[in-house]
């Protein structure tokens, strides 16, 4: 490979669940590069696209109207081959044969290991945009994406508590964000629910159950449970407090909605930031790192370190959580 900072041609792919601020990223991306004098080139459907060599040409005008759009206008996919050294190697001729110098990687944890891995193989310079709803990114204190998946989540919880209260019913509520409880715990603030279950947040079924049939006798007369898909499933948690309270219990997963729509303010301010940073970053000779918002600042941190679990991130999820429950009266 060409060194890193004589960089002339960037590729640009979006990989592992879409998030909305993908199209964002992309947008500021390739004007960013082409404001640099860079060649584009788009790859489609991530690292799968890279092994199948569907590469694209990009100019100014590829991403208009993007920015207000969710998904990605790249496609995405989670590739099982690029796992694999014999797929990786096929990407790498894919590479060569574009006269790709470097490319930037938009996508989340899966995304940037498999790019860690692709530098130490074959060389392949490359810069990572966080981007997924999860929020499980060391480096940046948010991720394109989560904050509208919050808001997509939360509009559902909105929704569902005209029922929980009409019906006088207990609603247990799945959202996603893996083992990650950023999205349930933001939420569950949010949404004024009296419980959130997520890893860290020592569930038990008994105390729930024993909170629910005292709170009753006081007269409370609705519950919201959000449950983080990483720590239990809903419908075994609302089979289990049914059959211990006997009362009137709904399980709900809102799945995949959360990952869809325009994305919000936020979402398309940090996409556009930290888009430009990534071909900042790439154009100085950094690789096998992503970029990320740190404290109202950009920050470069290695793969390695993205990758691993944030400390800090978790003392904040514990606050928000204890927080929750003091205000759930
Ligand atoms: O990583 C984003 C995410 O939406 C997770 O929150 C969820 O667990 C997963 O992707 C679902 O993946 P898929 O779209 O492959 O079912």
């Amino acid at each position: 490979m060409k060194s890193a900072n004589r960089i002339k041609r960037i590729g640009i792919l979006t990989s592992g669940g879409d998030a909305p601020g993908m199209n964002a990223a992309i947008r500021s991306t390739v004007r960013s590069a082409i404001h640099h004098g860079f060649k584009v080139k788009g790859i489609l459907r991530g690292y799968e696209g890279l092994i199948n060599d569907e590469v694209i040409d990009m100019n100014a005008r590829s991403v208009s109207n993007i920015l207000t759009r969710g998904g990605t206008m790249l496609k995405t996919a989670r590739s099982s081959e690029f796992m694999t050294k014999k797929g990786r190697k096929k990407a790498y001729e894919t590479v060569k044969k574009n006269d790709i110098d470097g490319l930037i990687i938009i996508g989340g944890n899966g995304s940037f290991q498999g790019a860690h891995v692709f530098w130490k193989e074959f060389r392949v310079p490359s810069i990572g945009v966080p981007a997924t709803i999860d929020n499980d990114i060391s480096g940046s204190d948010y991720t394109i994406g989560a904050h509208t998946a919050v808001n997509t989540a939360l509009d559902a919880i909105d929704k569902i508590r005209d029922t929980v209260t009409s019906m006088e019913r207990i609603y247990v509520i799945e959202v996603m964000g893996r083992e990650d409880p950023f999205i349930a715990t933001r939420v569950g603030l949010a949404g004024g629910a009296e419980e959130v279950i997520f890893p860290h947040s020592l569930y038990s079924p008994k105390r729930i159950c024993s909170e629910i049939i005292k709170g009753r006798k006081k007269g409370k007369i609705s519950w919201i449970i959000v449950v983080s898909e990483g720590s239990a499933k809903a419908q075994d948690v609302a089979d289990i407090i049914k059959k211990k309270t006997k009362f009137s219990v709904r399980a709900l997963v809102l799945g995949h909605i959360q990952r869809g729509g325009s994305p919000e303010a936020f979402d398309r301010i940090l996409a556009s930031i930290l888009g430009a940073s990534a071909v900042d970053a790439i154009a100085v000779g950094r690789t096998d790192a992503m970029v990320g918002f740190v404290s109202q600042e950009i920050k470069v941190t290695s793969y390695a370190k993205a990758v691993m679990r944030d400390a800090a991130k978790a003392r904040g999820d514990r606050y928000l959580y204890r927080l929750t429950k003091i205000l759930a009266k």
